[in-house]
């Protein structure tokens, strides 16, 4: 892999992305050859919020490939309870494993985590901003359950701006050629512009519908997502918009036979159970593709030897970022790095806000 550290799955070259896949396929079908791969090397696991599937695939990963696991799932736990920067603790953790995998709630965290890290970094989430490594289940679920990633009509559902697997899916799809999407939300939770500006960058095209009814029937994958409760500053917003989309067996009525439903989960209640004994469910297969995806993620990552020095001083921008969730609003220490947008924009290198200037 020519980069060092998973921010977004777009870090890997196409060709990176489909040997990864590839690889996953072929560890699922010969696992017993993959079972002393990471012998000897240690994953450390920093979960600064809540996860049942990334956490724990990423543990199982490690140790099916016969290395071992370190980490904290409350950071209450470990002395971040007692202050500790995010920069310490990486650098600390670092000296102890070979990689490390960290989600957190704020923006742009492991952006900020690999400046300081000496080994590999994979974003396991960073608040409603990216997760890498669930489009990579996502896409190693439709490469075996489509049998290809292009020309493909793409419906995502429901919290479209909170929902940090949507903005990482999208990216990596408009990379093939021949995908659309159909953005179906309320206007509140609608994709970011970041993200429309990408798929308008891209050869892909999007549109923006507020009915799940009328977009079923061109679907070739429907992507149903949770509204993100936690990213909500106030509980009755929540619950205008909780409940807007759910899918049931009635919906599904005029949805293609070939259809795939994928969702990252956690469900609440988008997905009617009874969905879950349709042959086109596949969310739960997805959770296991997720696994050998990792698995094979961090056989590639970990393939790069030796371990980055951090630079001792980093130039910083005078603006500071906009967004109140960037991880440069706690962590004060960090440099203010922007890519120019045209205009009077900046673009966050953390957590690709949008600042004006
Ligand atoms: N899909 C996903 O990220 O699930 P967890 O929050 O349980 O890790």
């Amino acid at each position: 892999m020519k980069k060092r550290h998973v921010i977004d799955l777009t870090d890997l070259s196409h060709k990176e992305l489909m040997d990864v896949i590839r690889l996953a396929n072929e560890i699922k079908a010969h696992p017993a050859d993959y079972a002393e791969a990471c012998r000897g090397k240690i994953l450390a696991t920093l979960f600064y919020e809540p996860s049942t599937r990334t956490q724990m695939s990423f543990q199982t990963a490690m140790l099916r490939l016969g290395g071992t696991i370190i980490g904290f799932d409350n950071p209450q736990n470990s002395s971040v309870a007692k202050g500790e920067s995010l920069k310490d603790t990486v650098t600390v953790i670092g000296g102890y494993s070979d990689i490390i995998a960290i989600r957190h709630p704020s923006e742009g965290t492991a952006a900020a985590a690999a400046m300081y890290s000496p080994v590999p970094v994979v974003n396991a989430g960073d608040g409603g901003h990216l997760h890498p490594t669930q489009t990579l289940t996502d896409v190693v679920t439709l490469y075996n359950e489509m049998g290809r990633l292009d020309d493909l009509c793409i419906g995502l559902c429901g919290d479209l701006k909170n929902g940090r697997t949507v903005h990482s899916l999208i990216k990596t799809m408009v990379t093939f050629k021949g995908n659309r999407f159909i953005l179906i939300s309320t206007p509140e939770l609608s994709v970011p512009q970041y993200i429309k500006d990408i798929i308008n960058a891209s050869e892909c095209d999007y549109r923006e519908v507020s009915s799940l009814a009328d977009a079923m029937p061109e679907l070739d994958v429907l992507y149903m997502t949770r509204i993100q409760r936690e990213r909500f500053t106030s509980e009755d917003e929540y619950r205008r918009q909780h409940g807007v989309f759910i899918l049931d067996k009635e919906k599904l009525r005029t949805a293609k036979k070939s259809m795939k439903i994928l969702h990252p989960l956690p469900r609440v209640d988008e997905i009617d159970v009874e969905v879950d004994y349709d042959e086109r469910a596949k969310y739960f297969e997805q959770t296991v593709y997720g696994m050998y995806g990792r698995m094979a993620l961090m056989l590639t990552m970990l393939k790069k030897e030796g371990k980055q020095v951090a630079p001792r001083v980093m130039p910083t921008h005078p603006f500071s970022c906009s967004n109140p969730r960037c991880i440069t609003r706690t962590e004060k220490y960090l440099p203010s790095i922007f890519t120019e947008a045209g205009g009077d924009m900046l673009l966050c290198r953390y957590c690709d806000g949008r600042t004006l200037i």
